[in-house]
């Protein structure tokens, strides 16, 4: 799929989205979703991983404070939250290596806070809001 720019005008129109986006992913894949708090990000990561059936949106909530949520197998759904996350030392203990080897769609919120653990071969998804509940999203297939 190409990249493109969309825009969403509710939170069900990202979900909405999400889903559409998640029919275009490969089953190997790191998707980065950036943005400021609010912008979008857990709600759009909602759709993907309804998208992909791997569980129902409002069963996909932040990972905030467990880091990691898992959904699925096939594929498997991996949801990542790296907000909290204060040192690089600690990414280790999350086992997060491990899980870009696996044959797994990986949805990334706050990743670009570490930019060297990232296949070059990824989506990434830039979320800005804008007047009230609009919202655009950039996506950048690469
Ligand atoms: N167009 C929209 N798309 C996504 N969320 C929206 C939209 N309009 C309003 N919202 C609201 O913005 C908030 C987005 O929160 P969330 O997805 O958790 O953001 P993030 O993970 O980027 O911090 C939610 O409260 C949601 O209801
Ligand atoms: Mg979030």
């Amino acid at each position: 799929m190409p990249s493109q720019v969309r825009r969403t005008a509710s939170e069900e129109e990202t979900i909405a989205l999400g889903e559409e986006l998640a029919r275009a992913l490969p089953p190997r894949v790191v998707v980065l979703l950036i943005g400021e708090l609010g912008a979008g990000k857990t709600t759009l990561a909602k759709g993907i991983v309804q998208g992909l059936g791997a569980a129902r949106a409002e069963d996909v909530a932040s990972p905030t404070f467990t880091l990691i949520h898992e959904f699925g197998s096939h594929p498997k759904v991996y949801h990542v939250d790296l907000y909290r996350l204060e040192e690089p030392r600690e990414l280790a203990t999350l086992g997060l290596e491990e899980l870009l080897e696996r044959d797994a769609v990986i949805l990334v919120e706050w990743g670009e806070r570490f930019p060297g653990l990232w296949p070059a071969a990824r989506v990434e998804i830039h979320l800005r809001a804008l007047e009230g509940d609009q919202r655009e999203i950039r996506v950048h297939f690469s």
